[in-house]
C-alpha cells in the first residue's frame, strides 16, 4: 500500500498537552512472522487487560500499511460488529476487561522503501521501529507507554536466510519442509515497541567476549557481510570501552547475555538502540585504514557507545510520550559526549561539539523550524529528531552537571534510575531526581526545556585601577521565536576566569581565592565585582562554552589576539582564534579591498604556528577557517559569493603568508600510518598544510600539487588519500577528471568509500557542480532507495553555499525536483534533506522568491508525505 495521501488535508496535529495514559495495557507479545521479501505474514498474540478504572467504547490499536487476514478475540473469530478498521489502524468496540487478541496480517517489505517498519534491502529483512514503525509490522498500542515482555519466532528459507534474530534470548530453533527454519527468541526485559527489532539474512558474526564489573559474561556480536569481517576491530573496541565507562562513570552494567549489532546498508539514520539488538548504518560499523577516514572511526566510537548508553538512557528508563525525546537523546549525547572527551583529548572534542552545535543546532534555533527542547505538538515525530532535540538537549544536561558539580550529578542519575527502572517518565521525573539529588532548586531552569530560541549574552567590563577591581555586567536576552513572541530569562551558568596581563589566572578572593568560577546569570542583567586584584585583566568568559548562547563579549582584536595565544582554557583559545577570523571575515565581505589576513590574526597564526607545545589536533583545530555557514550566520542577510570569496582569499593569503612554516609541516609530519591520537592529530594537521599550499597558489601551489598527487597515490590510509582526492577533484586541475575516474575504479566495491566519492564531487564550489550532480543522479552506482547514497549527493549538494544558492535560483529548483521524487520513496529522509529550504528568509530577495518558489513546488505536489508536508508548512506558514 502507498503512504497515506495526506494533500489536501491537513495532518493531525499531536498536542504534549493532549497526553491520556492507555486504557489498556498489554502484558505479552507473541510474534510469528513468515518471511517473504513479496508477501511477509505476521501473527500475532496480545494479551491484553483494561487498566483504566471505567469500561471503554474503544480501544484503538495503531497500523499502518497492513493487509488484515484474520481477527480472533480469546479464539473465537471476531465479529464484523466488534471492531472497525480506520486510517489510521484498528477499533475494538466494547473490549472486554481481559481478552487474548489475535491478528493476522500481510506486509510487503521489499515495496517499503520508507525504510520504517520490516523492510528487506540488499538481501536481508531489517527492521525500524522508532518512532511509529511498529505498526507497519501488526496491529498494536505503539507508543512508548506501552511496555511488554515480546516473543518472535521467525521463519525464513534456510539458504537466503540463514541468521534469524531479534531481541533478547534465542530459546529455540528448528527445520521445517520446504528448505525453511525457524528461530524462537524471548526479551525478557518488557518493552515499548518502538525498540522491537528483527533481522534475517546471510551474515557472517564477528564474536567477542565482555565479562561485567560483577563478574557476569557477555557475548559481544557484530553481524556484516562475510567480507566484511575484517572490518568490525573497531566497532568491537568502542563496545567494549563503552560498557567499562558506563560502569565506571555511572556504575551501570548491561543486562542480558548476548549484545548483537547488525550493520546494513540501508538505513533512515545513524543507528537505532533495540533492546539487545542494535542496528547500524555500516558507515558507523566497517572501518579499515584503507577504506576510513579518523574521523570515520572516531564516528564509530561515538555512535556505538551512544546506542550502548542508551540501554540505560532509554532503555531501562524509557520515555512516557514522544514530547519526551530528549529525555532519551539529550541525556544520552550527553553521555556519548563525555566517553568520547575520556578517550580522546576533552579540548578538541569539545571544540567538535559546539562546531557541530552552532552549524545546525544555532541556525534551527533562529528560523522557522524553531522549537523548544521539549516540543508542544508535531504533525509527523520523526521530524523532531532534530539538533535542537539532540544537541541543545545534550547542553541543557551539560549545564545541569555543570551547576550541581559531578558528585551531585552522578547522585541524579542514580535516584533517576532507581526510581524509574522499568518505566516510562518525562523530562521533569529527570529534573526532579536532579533537584531530589543535590537539594538543589532547578524551578528557574526548566524553562531552558521549554522555551525556543538561542540566548545572547552580553558581556562588558572593566578594571578599575585606583581600586584594583573588575566589574563584570552580563546581560541576556532571547529572540522571538514562531509561536513564542516573548521571552523570559532563563539561568546561564558562564563558567569564567581573569587573567593578568602574563596570561596566568588570578585568584578570585569571591570564591575563597579560587582561578575559575562558574557565574550563574538568572536575572536579565547583573553585575559582579572582583576585588583586591593584583593588576589589570582580560576575562576569560564562558569558558569550554559553559552555556548554548551567543556571546557578545565587546573584547578587542588585542584582547583576542592576547586569549588565542595565552587562554588556558582550549575552548576559549580557539573561540578566540575563531573571533579574530570572523571579523576580520565580515569586514572583507563588507568591502573586497580589505586586507584579507589582518595583522592580528597573521600574528595569532604565527604564534600557532611556532607554538611547539601544543597538541596537533588542537593546532589544526586553531587554523581551520570558519565555514561559509558560520560567517554567514552573523550577518543580517547571507552574501553568499562574498563570503566565498573572502574565505577563499584569506586562505589564499595565510597560504601563502606562512608557506614556508606549512611546507615544513607538511614534510616533518610525514609518518607510517597509526591510529593513536598522537598520530590522528599530526594527519590532520599535515593535511591542512597540504590544503593551504594548495590554497596559496605561486610557486608552493605547483610543488603542492605534485605533493597532493602522490599522496593520492601512494598514501597507506583513507585519511590522506581522501584529502589529496578532494584537493584534486575540487581544485581545477586539468587533470582532476582523471582522478575522479581513477578513484572510482580503485573504490567502487565499497560502498562507504564510493558515498564519498559522489558527496565531494557535489561539494566542488563551481557552477559546473550543478550538471555534474545531475549526472551523479543517473551514475549506475547511484540509487534512489539508499538513503547514504542520496544524502551523499543531495546532501552535499545542499551544504555548498555558491552552487545551492546560485543567484539565478537554478539549485533551489533543481533541488526541489529531486527532493520531490525522493518522497515518493521514502519520505523521512526527503523531509530531513529538505530543511535547506527552510532558510529562505537568511537571503536576498531574489533568492528569498526562488526558495519560496521551490517550497510551492514541494507544497503542490499530489501524495505529499506528511513528513515532507509539515517541514514545508512550517518552513513557509501561508
Ligand atoms: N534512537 C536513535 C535512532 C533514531 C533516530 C530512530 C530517529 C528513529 C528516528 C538513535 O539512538 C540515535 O540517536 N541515532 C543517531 C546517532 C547518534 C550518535 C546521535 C542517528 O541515527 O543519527
Ligand atoms: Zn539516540
Amino acid at each position: 500500500m502507498p503512504e497515506v495521501n495526506i494533500a489536501g488535508s491537513k495532518a493531525a496535529v499531536v498536542r504534549r498537552g493532549d497526553y491520556q495514559a492507555p486504557s489498556y495495557q498489554v502484558s505479552e507479545v507473541a510474534l510469528d512472522v513468515r518471511l517473504d521479501p513479496d508477501n511477509t505474514e505476521v501473527h500475532t498474540r496480545l494479551q491484553l487487560h483494561r487498566i483504566a478504572p471505567e469500561p471503554v467504547a474503544e480501544l484503538h490499536l495503531d497500523g499502518e500499511s497492513l493487509e488484515l487476514l484474520g481477527l480472533q478475540r480469546d479464539g473465537q473469530a471476531l465479529a464484523e460488529s466488534a471492531y472497525r478498521l480506520t486510517e489510521g489502524g484498528l477499533l475494538l468496540l466494547n473490549p472486554p476487561e481481559a481478552f487474548i487478541l489475535e491478528s493476522r496480517v500481510r506486509i510487503h517489505p521489499r515495496a517499503n522503501t520508507a525504510l520504517s517498519g520490516l523492510y528487506h534491502a540488499g538481501g536481508q529483512f531489517l527492521t525500524q521501529c522508532e518512532a511509529e514503525g511498529f505498526r507497519r509490522i501488526t496491529y498494536y498500542l505503539d507508543r512508548p507507554d506501552c511496555l511488554a515482555r515480546f516473543t518472535v519466532t521467525l521463519h525464513a528459507p534456510q539458504d537466503s536466510c540463514p541468521v534469524l534474530l531479534a531481541n533478547g534470548n534465542c530459546m529455540a530453533t528448528g527445520v521445517e519442509e520446504g528448505g525453511w527454519h525457524w528461530a524462537r527468541w524471548e526479551d525478557p526485559y518488557p518493552k515499548p515497541a518502538y525498540l522491537f527489532a528483527m533481522v534475517a539474512g546471510d551474515l557472517a558474526v564477528v564474536r567477542d567476549r565482555y565479562r561485567t564489573a560483577s563478574g557476569r559474561e557477555v557475548a559481544l556480536e557484530i553481524y556484516v557481510a562475510e567480507r566484511d569481517t575484517g572490518a568490525c576491530a573497531q566497532a568491537m573496541d568502542s563496545l567494549k570501552h563503552a560498557m567499562r565507562w558506563d560502569e565506571e562513570v555511572y556504575g551501570r552494567e548491561y543486562d542480558l547475555n548476548r549484545y548483537m549489532i547488525v550493520a546494513t546498508d540501508s538505513f533512515n539514520m545513524g543507528a537505532m538502540e533495540n533492546k539487545g539488538l542494535n542496528i547500524f548504518n555500516a558507515k558507523y560499523v566497517l572501518a579499515s585504514p584503507e577504506t576510513a577516514t579518523d574521523s570515520d572511526y572516531q564516528g564509530i566510537e561515538s555512535v556505538i557507545a551512544h546506542e550502548y548508553f542508551h540501554n540505560w538512557t532509554g532503555n531501562r528508563v524509557t520515555l512516557r510520550d514522544w514530547f519526551q525525546l530528549s529525555l532519551k537523546e539529550g541525556l544520552t549525547v550527553f553521555r556519548d559526549q563525555e566517553f568520547s572527551a575520556d578517550q580522546n583529548s576533552r579540548g578538541v572534542q569539545r571544540i567538535g561539539d559546539v562546531r557541530r552545535l552552532r552549524a545546525a543546532q544555532f541556525p534551527e534555533d533562529a528560523g522557522p523550524l524553531a522549537h523548544p527542547v521539549r516540543p508542544d505538538a508535531y504533525s509527523e515525530i520523526n521530524n523532531f529528531y532534530t539538533a535542537t532535540v539532540y544537541e541543545k538537549g545534550a547542553e541543557l544536561v551539560r549545564m545541569i552537571h555543570t551547576l550541581l558539580g559531578k558528585v551531585s550529578f552522578r547522585k541524579g542519575m542514580d535516584l533517576y534510575f532507581e526510581r524509574h527502572d522499568g518505566h516510562a517518565v518525562t523530562i521533569e521525573d529527570f529534573i526532579a531526581a536532579m533537584e531530589d539529588a543535590s537539594q538543589r532548586d532547578l524551578s528557574g531552569f526548566r524553562r531552558w526545556y521549554g522555551q525556543a530560541g538561542t540566548p545572547v549574552v552580553q558581556a562588558t567590563g572593566s578594571y578599575d585601577p585606583a581600586r584594583h577591581s573588575y566589574t563584570l555586567t552580563l546581560h541576556q536576552e532571547t529572540p522571538a521565536t514562531p509561536g513564542q513572541p516573548v521571552k523570559e530569562a532563563v539561568p546561564i551558568p558562564v563558567r569564567m576566569a581573569l587573567l593578568n596581563t602574563q596570561g596566568q589566572r588570578v585568584p578570585l578572593e569571591v570564591v575563597g581565592g579560587a582561578s575559575e568560577t562558574v557565574l550563574l546569570l538568572e536575572q536579565s542583567e547583573q553585575s559582579w565585582n572582583f576585588a583586591n586584584l593584583p593588576g589589570p585583566v582580560i576575562p576569560s568568559l564562558l569558558r569550554g562554552f559553559s552555556a548554548p548562547v551567543r556571546l557578545q563579549d565587546s573584547l578587542d582584536n588585542d584582547a583576542h589576539g592576547f586569549l588565542a595565544r595565552h587562554d588556558d582554557d582550549p575552548f576559549n583559545r580557539w573561540e578566540s582564534m575563531q573571533d579574530l577570523a570572523v571579523k576580520a571575515l565580515l569586514a572583507a565581505v563588507a568591502d573586497s579591498s580589505v586586507a584579507p589576513l589582518p595583522v592580528t590574526l597573521r600574528n595569532a597564526v604565527a604564534a600557532t604556528l611556532a607554538d611547539r607545545q601544543v597538541d596537533p589536533a588542537f593546532c589544526a583545530e586553531l587554523l581551520t577557517l570558519p565555514g561559509e555557514d558560520y560567517i554567514g550566520e552573523q550577518m543580517s542577510v547571507v552574501a553568499v559569493e562574498a563570503i566565498h570569496r573572502a574565505r577563499d582569499g584569506m586562505k589564499r593569503a595565510i597560504g601563502r603568508h606562512f608557506a614556508k612554516e606549512w611546507t615544513g609541516l607538511y614534510h616533518d609530519l610525514a609518518a607510517a600510518y597509526q591510529r593513536d591520537g598522537l598520530s590522528i592529530g599530526r594527519r590532520r594537521l599535515r593535511n591542512l598544510a597540504l590544503a593551504y599550499l594548495i590554497a596559496g597558489e605561486g610557486s608552493s601551489r605547483e610543488g603542492a600539487i605534485l605533493h597532493a598527487r602522490q599522496q593520492y597515490i601512494q598514501a597507506d590510509n583513507m585519511t590522506d588519500r581522501l584529502v589529496a582526492f578532494q584537493l584534486l577533484a575540487q581544485h581545477r586541475h586539468h587533470d582532476a577528471e582523471d582522478v575522479i575516474l581513477d578513484f572510482y575504479q580503485r573504490w567502487h566495491e565499497y560502498p562507504l568509500v564510493i558515498d564519498n566519492w559522489f558527496a565531494i564531487q557535489a561539494a566542488a564550489p563551481y557552477p559546473k557542480t550543478l550538471r555534474q550532480v545531475e549526472h551523479l543522479l543517473v551514475h549506475p552506482a547511484f540509487d534512489w532507495r539508499v538513503p547514504n547514497r542520496v544524502r551523499a549527493v543531495l546532501g552535499a549538494f545542499a551544504a555548498n553555499p555558491t552552487v545551492f544558492h546560485a543567484a539565478d535560483g537554478s539549485g533551489y529548483t533543481f533541488f526541489a525536483e529531486q527532493i520531490r521524487r525522493l518522497d515518493d520513496i521514502n519520505p523521512q529522509t526527503a523531509a530531513r534533506l529538505a530543511t535547506p529550504l527552510s532558510r529562505w528568509q537568511r537571503y536576498d530577495a531574489p533568492r528569498q522568491q526562488a526558495m519560496v518558489a521551490a517550497l510551492k513546488i514541494l507544497a503542490a505536489k499530489p501524495g505529499l508525505s506528511r513528513d515532507l508536508a509539515e517541514v514545508i508548512q512550517r518552513s513557509h506558514p501561508e
